[in-house]
């Protein structure tokens, strides 16, 4: 029998990244950052768009050459379809479309959440520890901030979201307050390492069930720090342990404390973290204290596939080609984008 080999392409935000899939084994995944946006503090979408444009041939390329097979041995294309950047998208799901026509091969959609939610089953070797259905996933990254009970690979509940800003979003401006680079996350970690967690303290507003905001933590860092400036003004810099410390604390006290009560609520003992935020090391050391405690099987994907990439994408291409869940050549990019149109 021939092998089905899958390539994935996400081109949602600012990484331009293919992988290959075959027979349900990741073989390729490559990501082509975009440094550029780092000076300007955020991503800026046409400068974003841009760089796809440049980078996604060498990248689908170079999957293609490194997991050992030549284009003309892909069984389908499969993108993403949204949410994230219409210009960005756009570059990846045109790009798609081409190939599929070209190879006259299926072309397969993928919502990015989806492929977020489902990246604890990404195999990279044979017989890897997966996720049993029925079990809560928690997406924290840039642009989102939700929670799921997944019933299976296509029966997905959102339980609940933010109501403002994302979790990752708040570390991000967070950071800026405090005069550090885009993206902030990753700094704000690392710099906590040193500091103290409780020198500070900012309230988490009280939201009902599962849903969040942020944007009040936020409103909250930037008038003490302002407020502290005033007496000081290399106060930020004095403390700049203990701020990013108690700032990264409060964010993922928070949603420790939201992932507790959905566990309990919907009683399962599995539990799956992923996006951007979940690559950060307190959240990930809270995460495996609370889940020896209660007994919870935690499944924390690998850092590389809880950030954007396309190892994400071929996989919900694997198992939609499976399924025989193909698109054609009407479908568009959509900036928004429910977990129902999967
Ligand atoms: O999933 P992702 O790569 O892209 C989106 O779909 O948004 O997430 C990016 C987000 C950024 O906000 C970044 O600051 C955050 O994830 N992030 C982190 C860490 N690494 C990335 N936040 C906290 N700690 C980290 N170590
Ligand atoms: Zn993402």
């Amino acid at each position: 029998m021939s092998n089905i080999n899958i390539l994935g392409i996400e081109s949602s935000c600012d990484d331009t990244s293919a992988a290959v899939i075959q027979n349900g084994v990741l073989k390729s995944n490559l990501i082509a950052n975009q440094k550029i946006h780092e000076k300007y503090g955020g991503v800026i979408p046409e400068i974003a768009s841009r760089e796809h444009q440049k980078n996604i041939i060498p990248v689908v390329d170079q999957a293609i050459k490194e997991a050992d097979i030549k284009k003309e041995d892909l069984s389908a294309v499969a993108f993403t379809q949204g949410p994230g950047l219409k210009g960005s998208l756009l570059v990846g799901n045109s790009f798609a479309k081409g190939l599929s026509l070209g190879l006259k091969i299926p072309l397969i959609q993928v919502n990015h959440i989806h492929g977020h939610i489902l990246s604890s089953f990404i195999i990279e070797k044979e017989k890897e520890t997966i996720p049993n259905f029925p079990f809560i996933c928690l997406v924290v990254s840039g642009g989102h901030t939700q929670f799921f009970y997944v019933k299976n690979y296509f029966k997905i509940e959102l339980i609940g979201t933010t109501l403002d800003d994302a979790a990752g979003e708040t570390y991000d401006k967070a950071a800026k307050m405090l005069g550090l680079e885009y993206p902030g996350g990753p700094i704000i970690d690392n710099l906590a390492k040193k500091g103290n967690c409780n020198k500070f303290k900012f309230t988490t507003p009280n939201v009902k069930n599962f849903d969040f905001s942020f944007s009040g933590i936020k409103t909250n860092i930037l008038y003490f720090i302002n407020k502290e400036k005033k007496q000081n003004k290399n106060f930020v810099d004095e403390n700049i342990h203990d701020l990013c410390s108690s700032i990264q604390e409060t964010i993922n006290k928070y949603l420790i404390m939201k992932l507790e009560k959905a566990m309990k609520e919907y009683k399962t003992n599995e539990v799956c973290v992923t996006g951007g935020v979940a690559a950060n090391s307190n959240l990930r050391s809270h995460l495996k204290r609370i889940c020896e405690t209660n007994k919870y099987k935690l499944h924390l994907p690998p850092i590389k596939f809880c950030t954007d990439n396309a190892a994400m994408i071929a996989n919900i291409g694997y198992h939609k080609f499976l399924n025989k869940k193909f698109t054609n050549q009407e479908t568009k990019a959509k900036s928004r984008q429910s977990i129902q149109e999967i």
